[in-house]
């Protein structure tokens, strides 16, 4: 593989962006050169997202494109689909995309130097799709240095949860968690190569639970014990289920300095109708009784959510129970989504909202959390916030970073700070970034 230049592109959830940062690391490490140039690529890799529909027809326009280029260019490369389209479609993709080489599914992707050393003229169709989960982190070599100072672990994959309109227990398979103690490596790794916040992901991270010492470690141990690391300044968890908030977790916010005062918690809608043919196991009573623990907790915590609308069976009052919950919680951030029906679940076969009805209330529903959205940001104006200053910005001097509340901020002046944790002034508020002032 030497020399041979490597093209990425990712799609979907940030467990994508952690999975596709391995791969690269994972090819480089044999010899292939990044690029950021797909015409110029020898080896491209598409990784992939199916949990709307819209992400997943997204790869196949980008496929047609790929096919588009190599006509033009008269010259063909290894097209490899990895990621959670690969694991549901499989060998359809093959028929789709007949120049598509390697179909590699997200469990099994420390198998693509193998894979690109078995392809052949009379071998010109490889997949793997097996979803062993612990043999994937084993064999992958040590991550290369965070792209910021802001660096995300994936700590558990999969899910049980069965919730269903969702597509990710088909496509990560069961739930698993990686042991505390690999996990802690890799964050003091990170830490050596500058990281100075730790983002644990999951799909289910609040379910995290590590048996392998023969004692139970769960999520609240990790944080502890990743917070010991006197460099780590931040920790942040992401996506948690409302079911999986233990008490023990609601007192960290409390309790652990480092844990910032923040958390994505997806409440998907306020009927409990619909929570119940959703297989939630969540009533939207039992979800605000968890953001008053929160609240309780820790004062200025703040949440952000998603939501889909128009899910089968989704009545007007329904949706306006929904329009309830939020008015009541106040989401700092709101990712909202038109139900869409996906492969091997469940509420595909239901009978379908007619697609109007979804447009008019995600409408709705977007009006609504952006006016949450601006009052929350607008309570900054003139106060101090602490930002964790990240990326250099357009201008000179000028940086880019995160509030503890993860809103976005640019500072004038503030590209000799990256990696440090300073006090900004607010003094303009823009629709998604803050300005500010040291
Ligand atoms: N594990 C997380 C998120 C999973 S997927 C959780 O339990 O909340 C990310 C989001 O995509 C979901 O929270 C849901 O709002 C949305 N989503 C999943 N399947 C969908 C579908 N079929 N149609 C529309 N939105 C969907
Ligand atoms: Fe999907 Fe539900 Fe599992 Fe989240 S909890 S990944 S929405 S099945
Ligand atoms: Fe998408 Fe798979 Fe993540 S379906 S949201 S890339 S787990």
């Amino acid at each position: 593989m030497k020399n041979k230049k490597l093209y990425i592109k990712t799609y979907g959830c940030q467990m994508n962006v952690y999975d596709s940062s391995r791969i690269k690391d994972l090819l480089t490490s044999l010899g292939c050169i990044s690029t950021k140039i797909i015409e110029e690529a020898d080896i491209i890799i598409l990784n992939t997202c199916n949990v709307r529909e819209k992400a997943t027809e997204k790869v196949y326009s980008d496929l047609g494109r790929i096919n588009k280029m190599f006509k033009k260019r008269k010259k063909t490369a290894t097209v490899i689909v990895s990621g959670c389209v690969a694991q549901t479609e499989g060998k359809k993709i093959f028929q789709r995309a007949p120049w598509v080489n390697i179909v590699v599914g997200p469990q099994a992707y420390h198998t693509l130097p193998k894979l690109i050393g078995q392809l052949s003229y009379a071998k010109r169709h490889l997949t793997n799709l097996d979803l062993n989960q612990n043999e994937k982190f084993e064999e992958l070599p040590k991550p290369s240095k965070p792209s910021t100072v802001s660096a995300f672990i994936t700590i558990q994959e999969g899910c049980n949860k069965f919730c269903r309109y969702c597509t990710v227990p088909y496509t990560r398979g069961r739930e698993f968690s990686r042991p505390l103690e690999e996990i802690y490596r890799e964050a003091m790794h990170l830490v050596s190569k500058g990281a100075v916040e730790i983002f644990l992901l999951g799909q289910n991270v609040n379910a995290y639970r590590d048996l392998s010492s023969g004692n139970e470690l769960v999520l609240v141990d990790l944080i502890n014990k990743i917070a010991t690391l006197d460099k780590v300044k931040r920790i942040r968890y992401m996506t948690s289920h409302p079911l999986d908030m233990s008490d023990a977790l609601i007192d960290a916010h409390g309790s652990i300095d480092k844990l910032m005062p923040q958390l994505h918690l997806p409440v998907q809608s306020g009927s409990n109708k619909i929570l119940k043919a959703m297989n939630r196991r969540h009533t939207s009573e039992h979800y605000l009784k968890i953001i008053d623990k929160l609240r309780q907790a820790r004062t200025d915590i703040c949440f952000s959510s998603d939501i889909i609308v128009g899910y089968p069976g989704e009545t007007e009052k329904d949706f306006q129970d929904t329009l309830a919950i939020l008015e009541e919680v106040r989401f700092a951030q709101v990712y909202s989504f038109k139900y869409s029906p996906r492969p091997n679940t469940p509420a595909a076969e239901l009978s379908q909202l007619p697609e109007e009805i979804k447009t008019e209330r995600l409408r709705q529903l977007q009006a609504l959390t952006r006016k949450h959205q601006d009052e929350f940001n607008a309570m900054r104006l003139n106060k101090n916030l602490d930002v964790l200053i990240t990326n250099k910005g357009k201008r000179p001097g000028q940086a880019t970073g995160f509030s503890q509340y993860l809103q976005s901020v640019v500072i004038e002046d503030g590209a000799k700070h990256i990696g440090n944790i300073i006090q900004v002034k607010i003094n303009k508020i823009l629709s998604n970034t803050l300005k500010g002032e040291i």
